[in-house]
């Protein structure tokens, strides 16, 4: 049975499944600026070409803010699983990565991404012969997979959108193996947001209004019982993620205190961790 929608979950669908519809948007302060920008995002929050043209079209809307596929260190034959898969395009860099003895399970709760993530497999498949790959529809906090099943977890600018941060590192503790590990990229705060920032909705699906301050995200990934935790800052992505000439990115740094950038209260942090 499918669990309850929070508000924020709606609202986050609601978001999301117009970005998959148009075929693009921005996981920055624009929180949607078209599919045109797409390469150009990927490739400032450490997407290279060489991995983007291994991608069936569509695949990169332009949403992630760093690259945890490439410092996963994925092997051949690993089970690995990415939170919020959007469109696949980190599931299908994994996949070719982990090859035909391994799988990739992608999750996200938006049926329209799905969708699109469904079409874009069967490209995947036809291209590259690799039939490696499932997208589960759910919830990250309530994850879809048994425990102890998976031996990498990825995910992209996800997180922060989920309205209990804490219970997704729980599920995440829950379905590594022991010694399996995490990857995961994502916007984090480096002091609180103004009161304006974190009421907006544009925020809240641009990825910012919902980011944990760096001490909770500390606090989280230790009650659930991961170990090793690494948080290695990627503040070049924030500025990269910021389209300019953009009404939704002058909406947003109107809501913050004059002379200030998004960068000055936000980063994205490739968080790294282990299972014991
Ligand atoms: C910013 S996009 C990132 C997509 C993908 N990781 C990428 O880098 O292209 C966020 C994705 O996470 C999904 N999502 C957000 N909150 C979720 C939740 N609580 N459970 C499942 N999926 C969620 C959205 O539907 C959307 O597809």
């Amino acid at each position: 049975m499918e669990p309850t929608a929070h508000p924020t979950h709606l609202k986050i669908q609601d978001a999301y499944g117009k970005i998959a519809s148009l075929g693009g948007g921005c996981c920055g302060p624009s929180g949607c600026c078209g599919g045109a920008r797409a390469g150009e995002i990927a490739q400032g929050v450490g997407y290279s070409d060489a991995e983007l043209a291994t991608l069936p079209e569509g695949a990169n809307l332009g949403l992630s803010c760093g690259n945890p596929t490439a410092l996963a260190e994925l092997k051949a034959g690993e089970v690995v699983l990415d939170l919020g898969s959007g469109a696949g395009l980190d599931v299908f860099l994994a996949a070719q990565r982990v090859g035909p003895e391994g799988h990739v399970h992608g999750v996200d709760m938006t049926r329209e991404m799905l969708a699109k993530a469904r079409h874009n497999a069967a490209e995947f498949r036809r291209r590259t012969g690799l039939d490696n790959v499932t997208f589960h529809q759910g919830q990250i906090e309530a994850i879809p997979l048994p425990d102890a099943s998976v031996d990498v977890v990825l995910s992209n600018c996800v997180l922060n959108l989920s309205p209990d941060q804490g219970r997704v590192w729980r599920e995440i503790a829950r379905v590594l193996k022991p010694g399996g590990r995490v990857s995961i990229s994502d916007m984090v705060l480096l002091r609180p947001l103004p009161e304006a920032v974190r009421e907006s909705v544009e925020a809240l699906v641009g990825c910012i209004a919902g980011a944990a301050l760096l001490e909770d995200l500390h606090r989280m990934v230790s009650a659930s019982g991961l170990v090793d935790q690494t948080f290695t800052p990627k503040g070049e992505a924030v500025e990269a993620m910021l389209p300019v000439e953009d009404p939704m990115t002058d909406h947003l740094l109107g809501l913050l205190p004059e002379g200030t950038r998004p960068s000055d209260y936000i980063t994205s942090l490739i968080i790294s961790a282990r299972k014991p």
